[in-house]
């Protein structure tokens, strides 16, 4: 399918860098939320990473000039659904609210819009009956920081047709992403299953007293070559998502393994949520 115009949906952490990557892919994008301040301060955001990026010479004028341009911003879901091709939904994660944008898009969206969602913790299928198109709805999962992470996780529902999937991962490698296929809807999908696990095993250490936080993360860093430690991830990724991850996995498994972890969770119940909030297992002050 000629996918040329591009709706992502929220305008947080993941919606703006997912929008910026789908304008400097070079698809007309509009970033659409229910609060226009979000949409600018998302913009202001996103004008001060390509600025950098230009800055730094890693980045044509011309070219991040020509993607702002084509990036343009909105607060109604409707008049924006009815111009996609494309529609990817990175909105909260609450499935009341993922259900009622997904009716709204099945009414508004072109017959032969696609419809996905980022959420790592809600399966399309959830959703896919509320857009009167289930054979067009699938999750394309994008990692943080969306605009330097190469994986997308594809996954598909029982009812995806195969055109859907091939469309959705021609768009991933546009941007410049490695698409993979996840073929069964599983909670986590491969990527934070498996971050899942070495969080786990690290949260255990340190509350065995095993070692320190900084150790463990400086371990995962020299001994394993991970880019970071799994601390300093919970943080990047936020400890808030980290505790929603692990109760949406918890309360679809009912596995002990899969119990949000009391380190994690009273770092939340303190409001300290990692990065975004200036401090979570490390402090960010200024
Ligand atoms: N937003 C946009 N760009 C960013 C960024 C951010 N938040 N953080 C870093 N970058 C860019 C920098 O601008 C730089 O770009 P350049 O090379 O073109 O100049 C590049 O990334 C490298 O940044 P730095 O040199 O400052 O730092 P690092 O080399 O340490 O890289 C990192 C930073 C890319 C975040 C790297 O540490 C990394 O890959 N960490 C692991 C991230 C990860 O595992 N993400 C997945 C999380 S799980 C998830 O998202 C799933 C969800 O469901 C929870």
């Amino acid at each position: 399918m000629d996918i040329k115009t591009i709706l992502v949906i929220g305008a947080g952490t993941m919606g703006r860098q997912i929008a910026t990557s789908c304008a400097l892919g070079g698809f007309t994008t509009i970033l659409q939320d229910i609060s226009g301040s979000a949409l600018d301060e998302a913009r202001a955001d996103l004008e001060g990473w390509t600025a950098r990026r230009v800055a730094k010479g890693k980045l044509q004028a011309e070219i991040a000039d020509a993607a702002l341009a084509r990036l343009s911003q909105s607060t109604e879901l409707g008049a924006c659904a009815a111009q996609a091709d494309l529609v990817i939904e990175a909105a909260v994660e609450r499935l009341d609210i993922k259900r009622s944008i997904f009716a709204e898009l099945g009414k508004n969206a072109p017959a032969h819009a696609i419809l996905v969602t980022n959420s790592s913790t809600l399966a399309s299928s959830h959703v896919a009956e509320a857009s009167g198109r289930a054979s067009q709805v699938c999750n394309m999962h994008f990692f943080n920081p969306a605009l330097v992470m190469k994986c997308v996780e594809i996954v598909r529902n029982e009812q995806t047709s195969d055109e859907t999937i091939q469309s959705v991962m021609a768009v991933a490698r546009a941007l410049g992403k490695e698409p993979v296929l996840v073929n069964k809807e599983i909670p986590g999908f491969i990527a934070n299953r498996m971050m899942g696990a070495i969080q786990r095993e690290a949260l255990n250490l340190a509350s065995l007293g095993v070692a320190s936080i900084k150790d463990i993360d400086t371990t995962a860093r020299t001994a394993l070559g991970h880019p970071m430690g799994p601390f300093e991830l919970m943080d990047l990724v936020g400890l808030d998502v980290t505790d929603f991850i692990a109760q949406a996995t918890y309360s679809e498994t009912g596995e002990d393994v899969d119990q949000p972890h009391p380190m994690v969770t009273q770092k939340v119940a303190e409001g300290k949520l990692g990065r975004k909030s200036g401090e979570g297992f490390y402090e960010y002050r200024g």
